[in-house]
């Protein structure tokens, strides 16, 4: 049935509209979480002049963005002041366990990058090289890292609960990155020592956060080139996380293939990322990231678990398991058991 338009009635612009909107929402965010607003309401509720003045910001346009944190639930109001609501109590207000804000200003610096997405499909070259946030530019890199860590320290919790590491003590946990997922594991397990491998200025991050996570004896950190470097052998546990959605299949096949060797028998191989279900078209969430990695790795690109376990298998890895975290958690683990 059509309209006078010759617009099928049934047919509803409204999701069309709020997808070419939706970087809006982001924004309200992530300009929120960069000028200070969660941390300036953390321990009292304030007035609009006492947050224009705390974020150096004009009154009008500063109640705009709080009438937008409102609708967005970030922020609520009573008799005129300002609070965070729960939500943002928990998630966005430094120092809180959950905190996620480094996350969101590593999402932040990638605005730029996404606007740019048409350049990099026709050019095929990341508009923001690997380099900068992983040396180059010293705050982009804090804020990666750190990034890293504030969602690592969410999924990490869950990924000890799905993985038995009991009697297992040597691991390394290659671009292993902020040394999260290592330092939980040494919390839950005494007699695990991991080896936590990446890039010198990545690591020299890292350092600090598993300090802060008081396994600094037993989870150590050892620069390592991934793509030319040896994986150091006599292993128990090899973890590779977050590392396979940027390379390619053929690198993907040479890390399980060097993680064997790496391995002793009876050794098991960890690898946890975003991967997609087979044909790449689905969850949404693995569709997106893979653009994001073509933005921002030379290689990057999700794969999907159903390959990762077939490329196991292929390396004579036994009993391959492949495992979803709860929803809405967009992570799954391949692994597998070296023989
Ligand atoms: C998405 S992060 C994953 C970090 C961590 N494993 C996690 O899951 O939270 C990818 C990691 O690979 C590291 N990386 C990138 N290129 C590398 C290379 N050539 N050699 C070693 N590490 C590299 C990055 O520095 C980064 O820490």
């Amino acid at each position: 049935m059509e309209n006078k338009k010759g617009i099928p009635s049934r047919l509803n612009p409204s999701p069309i509209l709020a997808l070419s909107t939706g970087y809006w929402n982001s924004q309200a965010l992530l300009t929120a979480n960069r000028m200070g607003l969660f941390a300036l309401l953390a321990n009292e509720s304030r007035t609009l002049g006492q947050i224009a003045k705390g974020l150096g910001s004009r009154k009008k346009g500063t109640r705009m963005l709080l009438n937008a944190c409102i609708a967005l639930e970030l922020v609520q109001i009573n008799n005129g002041l300002y609070s965070n609501t729960d939500m943002s109590k928990a998630f966005l207000v430094p120092g809180q366990q959950g905190y996620l804000g480094d996350a969101i200003r590593y999402s932040d610096d990638l605005y730029q990058t996404w606007g740019s997405l048409e350049q990099t499909l026709i050019s095929g070259i990341p508009s923001m090289a690997t380099e900068k946030y992983t040396g180059e530019d010293l705050q982009q890199t804090r804020n990666f890292v750190y990034g890293m860590h504030n969602r690592a320290m969410g999924i990490g919790r869950v990924m000890v609960d799905l993985v038995d590491l009991s009697g297992r003590k040597k691991m390394i946990d290659v671009g292993g990155g902020p040394g999260t997922y290592s330092s939980l594991f040494a919390q839950v397990y005494p007699d695990i020592h991991s080896r936590v491998l990446d890039l010198p200025a990545v690591l020299e991050i890292s350092e600090e956060i598993i300090e802060s996570m008081g396994v600094a004896e037993r989870v150590t950190t050892e620069p390592l080139d991934y793509m030319q470097d040896e994986f150091p052998e006599g292993n128990d546990v090899v973890l590779i996380s977050g590392v396979f959605h940027r390379e390619t299949e053929k690198t993907c096949r040479g890390f399980i293939r060097r993680a064997s060797q790496a391995l002793e028998t009876g050794g098991l191989l960890i690898i946890s990322d975003v991967f997609s279900d087979e044909g790449g078209t689905s969850p949404l969430f693995a569709t997106l990231f893979s653009l994001n990695m073509m933005l921002t790795a030379d290689d990057g690109e999700v794969h999907s678990d159903t390959d990762v376990e077939n490329w196991m298998e292929q390396e004579n890895f036994k009993d391959v398991l492949k495992v979803s975290f709860p929803q809405p958690m967009p992570h799954r683990i391949v692994m597998g058991i070296k023989q």
